[in-house]
C-alpha cells in the first residue's frame, strides 16, 4: 500500500467490484484505442466475471477517499516468460499529472520485484501519445517494432520494457 496526498493505492478485492467495473468501463470509453478490450463487450460481462477479474487480476486501485480514481494490473505475457507485464493502466482525468499514475506503476513494479523478476514490460498503442510519453518518462524503452493490434489492425502496439534493478524511477 502507498499514498500520495489523500490518494491511497492498495490491491483490489472482490468487495471493490462495483467501483472496479465503473472505472474500467470509464477507461474503455475514455481512451478506447489504448486497450485490447472494448466498452461494448466489457459492459455485457456479468458481475461474476468482474468479481473474478477483480480477485485474480493482480489489480491495484488508487482511492481518493471512497472514490476509485486509478487502476493498474500485473500479469504474465507468454512470449516474455522471464518478465511480468503491466496491464489495464488508467487514471481518471482529474488525477492526471499528479503522480498517481507513477505510484500505480510502482506498485506493479514492487509486485514484480517480489517475484524476483526484474523485467517489467507493457504494450502501448503508438497513437496514445500521452501514455507513450508517460512510460518513456518512467524509463521504459521500446523493444522491437510496433505490431498491429489484434482487435483493430489499424492500431499498432509498441512493446516497451524496463529492467527494475537499474530503474530508480519506479
Ligand atoms: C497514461 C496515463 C496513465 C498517464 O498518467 P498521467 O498522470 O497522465 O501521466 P503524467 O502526467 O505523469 O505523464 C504524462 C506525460 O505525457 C506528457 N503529455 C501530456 N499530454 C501529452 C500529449 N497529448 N502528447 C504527448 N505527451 C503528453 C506530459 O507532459 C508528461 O510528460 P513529462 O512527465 O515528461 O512531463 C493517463 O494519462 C491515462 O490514464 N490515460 C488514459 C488511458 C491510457 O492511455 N492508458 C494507457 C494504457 S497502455
Amino acid at each position: 500500500m502507498s499514498s500520495r496526498g489523500d490518494v491511497v493505492i492498495r490491491p483490489c478485492y472482490a468487495t471493490d467490484v462495483e467501483q472496479f467495473r465503473e472505472l474500467r468501463l470509464l477507461a474503455l470509453r475514455d481512451e478506447p484505442d489504448a486497450y485490447g478490450s472494448t466498452y461494448e463487450e466489457s459492459s455485457r460481462r456479468p458481475t461474476t466475471a468482474w468479481i473474478e477479474m477483480a480477485k485474480t487480476g493482480n489489480y491495484f486501485l488508487a482511492f481518493d477517499g471512497d472514490r476509485a480514481v486509478g487502476m493498474a494490473s500485473g500479469g504474465e505475457f507468454s512470449p516474455y516468460p522471464h518478465a511480468r507485464w503491466l496491464y489495464g493502466m488508467f487514471v481518471h482525468a482529474d488525477y492526471r499529472g499528479t503522480g498517481v499514475a507513477r505510484d500505480l506503476v510502482h506498485e506493479v513494479a514492487e509486485w514484480t520485484r517480489g517475484l524476483s523478476v526484474m523485467t517489467l514490460g507493457l504494450h502501448v498503442t503508438t497513437t496514445v501519445s500521452r501514455a507513450v510519453a508517460f512510460y518513456r518518462g518512467l524509463g521504459f524503452v521500446p523493444s522491437g517494432p510496433a505490431e498491429p493490434m489484434q482487435r483493430d489492425p489499424t492500431l499498432h502496439l509498441q512493446t516497451m520494457t524496463t529492467h527494475l534493478l537499474s530503474n530508480d524511477r519506479i
